[in-house]
């Protein structure tokens, strides 16, 4: 089976997680998203994967490689500029069979593809949309479905004032028949969820349900905090959840630990923990990060290479490759720093504050 991973868009809700790395290659706990993805599809028989990049794609290039080490065939493809959800599909035309899956290429879940190509082919559908309940599905591609599973309606994002009578949204999941390229006119910017959906309604277009499925689009900095907690749980079906066993716990060998790890945390090759600084649970410290002496570190993540000073406290927050964080500061409240950032001593960065590369925080200089 053939699958079109779409891994095009800006991720500008993340920044900067994603100012200088794509949000399908962003690191979840120990491993960039996209892999999870690929080890997903390949359990549902995906053995050939056409990457549709666009902005910064060399990153996903360098993650990815030729794909071998995970038995699948990938091909990259480059639009000369973003060409939207359906703009991106069309561009890689010539490579596609006569059925093949669409994946958005921001989205974790373990959602039953083999059933939802099965319902396709039950069908004879021309399109079949995987559909997930979620509470607010407000920000989201919302269906209507029928009882004989038909999609009455698709609405993208709606406005405020509309009044939605479903929970139903579009996972990002699509089953296809090459057909729907006949829909998309080419070398242009076209949304697939604006122009070829509705146009599909009545026309060929089912929607899946999967309401026991674990689903989450990362792309906001809580949502990327959840899905991180919720791996560390074991709540979505990962090979993670094998590596941390029943104790919820992982800390790689070349770690020094004086300070106190609680579960569920991971910590990875290299990383120090100073004594008298405790971390988790909830936490996840990449390579060869360091954690001063009495710091906390609770519900937070800490890429590659990250130093965090003496008392500090980490709750609830981002802190991206390389930075530096000064003795005595907090950082708590959905507040993200950026990579390379340095922040002094005595600072407080909270409630959804981001700090941007190239920005530079002195000491006692921030309290938001
Ligand atoms: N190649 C390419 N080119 N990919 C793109 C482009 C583009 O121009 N624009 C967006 N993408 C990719 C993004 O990288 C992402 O993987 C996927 O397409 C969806 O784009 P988002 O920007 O993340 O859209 P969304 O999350 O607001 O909404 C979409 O996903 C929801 C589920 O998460 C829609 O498909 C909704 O209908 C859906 O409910
Ligand atoms: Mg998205």
């Amino acid at each position: 089976m053939q699958a079109v991973i779409l891994v095009g868009g800006e991720g500008t809700r993340l920044r900067p997680l994603t100012s200088s790395v794509p949000k399908t290659v962003v690191p979840l706990v120990d491993r960039p998203l996209i892999v999870y993805m690929l080890q997903w599809l390949r359990r549902h028989g995906v053995d050939d994967v056409i990457m549709s990049c666009g902005f910064l794609a060399t990153g996903v290039r360098e993650v990815l490689g030729d794909g071998s080490q995970l038995n699948i065939r990938l091909r990259f493809v480059e639009e000369p500029e973003p060409r939207g959800t359906a703009g991106a599909l069309k561009f890689a035309e010539e490579l596609l069979d006569d059925r093949f899956l669409m994946l958005n290429g921001d989205v974790l879940t373990d959602l039953d593809l083999s059933a939802q190509i099965a319902q396709h082919e039950a069908t004879g559908a021309t399109g079949t949309l995987a559909l997930v309940p979620v509470p607010d599905p407000s920000s989201y591609g919302l269906v209507r479905l029928r009882a004989d599973q038909s999609v009455e309606e698709f609405l993208e994002k709606p406005s405020p004032d509309a009044e939605l009578d479903t929970n139903l949204i579009s996972a990002g999941a699509y089953v296809l028949e090459r057909s729907v390229l006949d829909l998309i006119p080419p070398d242009e910017k076209v949304s697939i969820e604006r122009r070829v959906w509705p146009r599909l309604v009545d026309d060929g277009l089912y929607g899946f349900v999967d309401d026991s499925a674990y689903w989450i689009d990362i792309g906001t900095p809580a949502r990327y905090l959840q899905v991180t907690f919720d791996i560390l749980e074991g709540k979505v079906r990962t090979d993670v959840a094998e590596r941390l066993g029943d104790e919820f716990l992982d800390v790689d060998p070349s770690a020094e630990v004086a300070g106190r790890v609680v579960p569920p945390a991971v910590v990875e090759r290299a990383a120090r923990i100073a004594a008298g600084a405790n971390v988790g649970g909830l936490a996840v410290l990449a390579e060869g990060v360091s954690i001063g002496a009495g710091s906390t570190v609770q519900r937070s993540v800490v890429l590659r290479g990250a130093s965090i000073g003496e008392e500090c406290v980490l709750r609830d927050c981002i802190v991206c490759p390389g930075a530096l964080i000064g003795d005595r500061t907090q950082v708590t409240d959905g507040a993200m720093i950026g990579e390379g950032v340095s922040i002094g001593a005595d600072n407080v960065v909270s409630r959804g504050a981001r700090v941007f590369p190239g920005m530079e925080v002195p000491d006692g200089g921030l309290a938001f």
